[in-house]
């Protein structure tokens, strides 16, 4: 593949578009579209603050709840808090919920008129899930969404904007930022695109990652052995990490955030640049980690040395969907496993389509074996029926005969479905 431009993202989504809709025929009925994905909330139009007369202010904004790959609009009623906060302070101006309704594919959001905030400062818009995905329910919503609460991905995921009016221009900048909390870390926070990119925006097998990442740094991934003990027992030692196709960079970011004394080095076609490094340059790193980004193209002629000394742990999130770049990758992954031979290999995966079985052919004709497979459901809300599986797969690869932990018998060869 040249490169993921919007020509590829189109037949994707045809492709996905038919994959989705014979899911629909075996889950009898069950829309996959409206039971079992995640639903982003996006900024269609970026908020934008109005002065009126007599020292009043208004906030407007256009939304929709779409998909990652923004295919489909969420097809259920739920209740949103919008909440407008003062930039840097966090003090709560306006606080409201609103409903989205199924079938909609856009949403305005109106608040005010009221006074400004004091001193010119600038807001921040945030848009999130209320209470229980159809409840009238007008809990606050909270600052920033959970990723351990449900045992798997939550249902909506909410957005800020950047700060806008006060100090700041009136309209926000085409960017929304994801806010996670962390266990016992400050939270994670990271900034995608509100457009068409696929590189530039967030996917939910990356959620999945970062899921399996703070269960495995905490000590909770039983599915997870190899990745829990190369994350807790070398706990205080150096760990030498490496994300492919990073995008905005939000797992290998994680890992810095959830582990000390944690090199990431994120990785991706140029095009990324500017937004990973804006989430770089807003991470908060656990103690003794840190984040750099260099350009990596599976396609190109590839460079000597990605990183000095040897590598511990690669990441791959949602790099599998085109099964024309798949060959490349795994011949990046082989070159990177052949100057690290005890690397372990992060591969998190959401089968779109069957071509993608390729990737588990390439990586064991490469001599990569599975050292842990784990599967993080997707939300479900698909009433009386039996929750439709759709999970994001996550597997831990390590090449044969490495010396570091053997791999079982029975899983020497990486997982076809
Ligand atoms: C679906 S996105 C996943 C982004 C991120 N890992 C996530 O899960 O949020 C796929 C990523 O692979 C990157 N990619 C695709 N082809 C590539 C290539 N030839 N070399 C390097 N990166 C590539 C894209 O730029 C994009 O960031």
């Amino acid at each position: 593949m040249a490169g993921p431009g919007l020509g590829k993202l189109q037949e994707w989504r045809r492709s996905t578009s038919a994959w989705q809709l014979r899911w629909k025929v075996v889950t009898r009925g069950c829309s996959l579209t409206s039971s079992t994905m995640v639903y982003y909330v996006r900024f269609l139009k970026s908020p934008r603050i109005q002065k009126h007369k007599a020292d009043s202010i208004s906030v407007s904004a256009l939304i929709c709840l779409t998909t990652d790959l923004g295919d489909s609009f969420l097809a259920d009623d739920v209740d949103l808090a919008v909440t407008l906060v003062v930039d840097r302070t966090n003090t709560v101006l306006q606080q409201r919920t609103i409903r989205w309704q199924a079938g909609k594919r856009e949403l305005g959001i109106s608040l005010g008129p009221f006074r400004p905030p004091p001193s010119n400062q600038a807001v921040v818009l945030g848009i999130g899930a209320a209470g229980g995905s159809t409840s009238r329910s007008s809990r606050p919503h909270r600052q920033a969404d959970n990723l351990l609460d449900r045992g798997g991905v939550p249902p909506v995921i909410s957005g800020w904007s950047t700060p806008f009016g006060g100090s700041q221009p009136a309209l926000a900048e085409k960017l929304v930022e994801r806010r996670f909390s962390l266990q016992n870390q400050p939270d994670l926070r990271v900034w995608e695109e509100t457009g068409n990119s696929i590189a530039r925006h967030i996917w939910d097998a990356a959620l999945a990652s970062v899921i399996c990442l703070q269960r495995a740094t905490g000590g909770r991934a039983p599915a997870m052995p190899f990745l829990q003990g190369l994350l807790q027992t070398k706990n205080s030692n150096p760990l030498n990490v490496v994300e492919l196709g990073a995008g905005c960079g939000i797992v290998g970011i994680a890992l810095a955030e959830l582990r000390p004394r944690c090199s990431v080095l994120l990785t991706d076609l140029p095009e990324v640049h500017e937004i990973v490094a804006r989430n770089i340059a807003s991470a908060s790193p656990a103690r003794k980690s840190v984040i750099d980004f260099r350009t990596l193209d599976w396609d190109a002629e590839y460079p000597e040395a990605v990183c000095s000394g040897e590598i511990d742990l690669i990441l791959i999130s949602d790099c599998t969907y085109n099964a024309d770049s798949v060959p490349s990758l795994v011949r990046v992954l082989d070159v990177l496993v052949q100057g690290s031979p005890d690397a372990v290999v992060l591969v998190a995966l959401k089968r779109r389509h069957e071509s993608e079985a390729v990737f588990f052919d390439l990586m064991d004709a490469a001599a990569f074996g599975t050292l842990d497979r784990d599967t993080v459901p997707l939300p479900s809300s698909c009433a009386g029926e039996d929750p439709p599986v759709e999970n994001i797969e996550v597997y831990a690869f390590g090449r044969r005969g490495r010396t570091h932990g053997g791999l079982r018998p029975q899983e020497k060869r990486s997982h076809s479905p």
